[in-house]
């Protein structure tokens, strides 16, 4: 494995907690950001007590991107943009992992595309100097923050450039998720939009984590 440092923005919140911990169990330099520096301290201090190795470190949202090669984006959709154009200056030249579900509560069970379709497809749109990587969106965090928990979906990884789609889809693997090649960032429409149906799927059977396989390849 080649050891990576990972800022995690938004690793206050359940999912991208749930990613830190597994990265930071894998082996790599985790580090979370947050609005407020403090609480990423203290919620880092909390990630980390559940790890049977390593630290994962908090620090404010624009320091933790400076200080990482790949940046994981893990707010809410109506924080995406403007979170992400905050970093602009700390993002350029480096891979940026956009997770973000176009939904505005309540109605998250009912797919709410925007405009421009993919809510990552216009944060590339607004960061040319970055690759951006779509990954994670069906991945339930229910399980995330128990790395000894197998997940069974599969995360649909899309991205315009070839050697960043690969770079995650090895970070999925070191989650100990199927990252497969799911094509070019405009892709990433289906799997921003295939979580309401998970959601509503979860709701129907009353189950917490319904997910995706992809069948047919190895
Ligand atoms: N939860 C899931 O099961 C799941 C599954 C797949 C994909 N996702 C996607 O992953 C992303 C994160 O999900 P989550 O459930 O972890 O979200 P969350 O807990 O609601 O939020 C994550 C973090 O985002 C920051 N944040 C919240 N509101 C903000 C605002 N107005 N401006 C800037 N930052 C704000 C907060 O960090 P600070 O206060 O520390 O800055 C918060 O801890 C979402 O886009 C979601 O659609 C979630």
């Amino acid at each position: 494995m080649v050891k990576r440092s990972i800022a995690v923005i938004g690793g206050t919140g359940a999912e991208g907690g749930g990613l830190s911990i597994r990265w930071a169990q894998a082996g790599h330099d985790v580090v979370i950001g947050s609005r407020d520096a403090d609480k990423a301290r203290a919620a880092a201090e909390a990630l980390t007590a559940r790890l049977k190795s390593g630290v994962i470190r908090g620090l404010a949202s624009a320091d933790a991107a400076r200080a990482a090669e790949i940046v994981v984006l893990t707010v809410p959709y109506a924080a995406q943009m403007a979170t992400a154009q905050g970093l602009k200056d700390a993002l350029r030249g480096k891979i940026l992992v956009d997770v973000t579900v176009p939904l505005t509560p309540p109605n998250v069970s009912r797919v709410q595309l925007p405009a421009t379709d993919s809510c990552v497809v216009a944060v590339q749109a607004t960061l040319p100097e970055t690759r951006v990587v779509s990954a994670f969106q069906n991945v339930s965090a229910h399980k995330l923050g128990d790395p000894d928990t197998k997940i069974a979906c599969d995360v649909l990884v899309c991205a315009d450039d070839k050697a960043a789609r690969q770079n995650v889809i090895e970070l999925a693997a070191e989650a100990g998720l199927r990252g497969i090649d799911a094509g070019p960032l405009i892709n990433s429409v289906v799997a921003e939009s295939l979580t309401s149906v998970l959601i509503w799927i979860n709701k129907t059977y009353k189950v917490r984590d319904a997910g995706i396989v992809i069948t047919g390849i190895a």
